[in-house]
């Protein structure tokens, strides 16, 4: 990770911030993946008020963010000793543990479930926070900081965009464009003994690099494990409709859509046609998913008919940026024969 310039709040903003959430209201932090929309993680009217600004379900738990150095056995119970393994090789950073909920914890912040998502992020600026607000005892519930399902913030600018204008927001802390710019891995260790470790969400830190850690490869979900709304089929997506194509159909594609008098967006790595819009995303995963959600917002805003998205490589390394695209792109398979059907019709 390259470090880029980061626009500092001074010590005076940071703690005006903890004030306010202090006192139950939201604020909007920059973290190294994404931006969250915090609340005191400890009061319940606070965090249904983040479910109220995203418009998102009363049953989707949200994770909660603490300073570095925070009891875990405050947070959690029956900790296992892989879920201090995990923190000590990789927080502060990009992980989620989801563990059994302690029972002084509100059940608010998970949904109603009994277990409580725990990360602790590496933002300097999110650090500041954690560590000004409550005495750094506190934890912040904190989801993306967008209306739910709609792509997640990597600048201060996008949160504005997203709920500048309804005044449910009492401060947005600038820290510079998020780093890793997609959503943290998400783990399950709730449910060690039964199933082992389980990956919810892929992001930055791989299965390979947990997997080393703990001694065990975290497995794929199953239909038992915990809910989380990152992994809803539909997510993270443009108002555009998205489609993915492999590079070898790209420009045969374009060719057609513009036949058809379609107006492209393209997001695409390799040598490309013209199109109405068009950014070219940098050639690592690490790149492209600082780029990403960036990239999407821009090309959102370009008034065109249709996002193509030329596919990334599979495999590993690639599993973090596949899965949101994949995502952003659910429900749109049949468009691009669809849009090239429509005009040759006419
Ligand atoms: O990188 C991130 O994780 C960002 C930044 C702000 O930290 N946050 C984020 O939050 O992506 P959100 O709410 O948009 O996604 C959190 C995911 C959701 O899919 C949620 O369902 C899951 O974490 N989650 C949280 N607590 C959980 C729990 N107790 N059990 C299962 N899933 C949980
Ligand atoms: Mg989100």
């Amino acid at each position: 990770m390259s470090p880029t310039p980061q626009p500092q709040p001074r010590q005076a903003d940071i703690d005006a911030a903890a004030a306010l959430l202090a006192a139950g209201k939201l604020v909007a932090f920059p973290t190294e993946t994404v931006y969250g929309l915090g609340a005191d993680a400890e009061n319940p009217d606070a965090v249904a008020r983040i479910y109220a600004a995203k418009g998102r379900p009363q049953d989707h738990p949200v994770i909660v963010h603490l300073a570095p150095g925070a009891d875990l056995g405050y947070w959690a119970a029956d900790i296992p000793p892989q879920a201090r393994q995990l923190a000590a090789a990789f927080w502060p950073g990009p992980l989620t543990m989801i563990l059994k909920r302690a029972p002084n914890i509100p059940a608010a912040v998970s949904g109603g479930q009994d277990t409580v998502g725990l990360r602790c992020p590496a933002h300097p600026v999110a650090v500041a926070l954690l560590q000004a607000f409550k005495g750094g005892k506190g934890g912040l519930a904190a989801p993306s900081a967008n209306k739910f399902g709609h792509v997640s913030p990597t600048t201060a600018r996008h949160v504005l965009d997203e709920f500048g204008a309804d005044g449910t927001v009492g401060a947005i802390l600038d820290g510079g464009q998020s780093q890793v710019g997609i959503e943290s891995t998400i783990v399950d260790l709730s449910r060690l003994d039964s199933h082992g470790p389980v990956l919810l969400r892929p992001g930055h830190i791989g299965a390979d690099a947990i997997a080393a850690v703990i001694g065990m490869a975290p497995a794929a979900p199953d239909a038992a494990a915990p809910r989380a709304s990152g992994t809803l089929a539909s997510h993270y997506a443009p108002r555009t409709p998205v489609a993915l194509v492999e590079a070898a159909q790209l420009p045969a594609t374009i060719a057609q859509l513009h036949q058809a008098g379609r107006k492209l967006a393209l997001l695409h790595f390799s040598d490309a046609p013209a199109t109405h819009a068009a950014l070219r995303l940098p050639p690592s995963p690490e790149g492209v998913a600082h780029a990403l959600y960036a990239g999407l917002r821009e090309l959102d805003a370009s008034a065109a008919d249709l996002i193509l998205v030329e596919a990334p490589p599979p495999g590993a390394l690639w599993m973090g940026v596949n899965d949101r695209l994949r995502r952003a792109a659910h429900g749109s398979e049949g468009i691009v024969h669809g849009l090239i059907k429509a005009a040759t019709r006419t």
